[in-house]
């Protein structure tokens, strides 16, 4: 069963309490409940990790990039969370690990929001974004 990685970055733990008018009141535990019964049911194995630490999703996305190349991984689902907007090395990183698929993930609509949310350093390297 070929595994998919849904990551999430920085302050995603709080969820559920954190500005819920912006994130609303799901729970981080509860998108990973729902991301890994949907997966089993398309016929993959979910594994889903959090970091508020840059080189720890770093490390999962070289990790991911070795499945991948040997055919045991399909792809990343990431929301970098403020490191989008910050980090040329996730950029690095996504780009370094070559053919790995990493989609861009963000819950609100981070062009109708502060203009410091308007770039991004992962979209370049990213397979696909889902924003809002
Ligand atoms: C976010 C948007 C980012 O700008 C913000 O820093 C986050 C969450 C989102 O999911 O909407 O932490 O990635």
């Amino acid at each position: 069963m070929k595994k998919i990685l849904i990551l999430n970055g920085p302050n995603l733990n709080l969820l559920g309490t954190r500005e819920p008018a912006q994130y609303g009141y799901t729970t981080l535990p509860d998108v990973e409940a729902f991301c890994k019964a949907h997966g089993e049911k398309l016929g993959y194995a979910v594994e889903c990790f959090q970091s508020n630490w840059e080189g720890a999703l770093i490390d999962k996305i070289h990790e991911y990039g070795r499945l991948h190349a040997a055919g045991e991984a399909l792809g990343v689902v990431f929301n970098p969370g403020a490191f989008t907007h910050t980090s040329i090395a996730l950029h690095d990183a996504i780009k370094g690990v070559g053919a790995l698929p990493v989609i861009e993930c963000h819950i609100s609509n981070v062009h109708a929001r502060e203009e410091f949310r308007h770039h991004s350093w992962v979209s370049p390297a990213a397979a696909g974004i889902v924003i809002g």
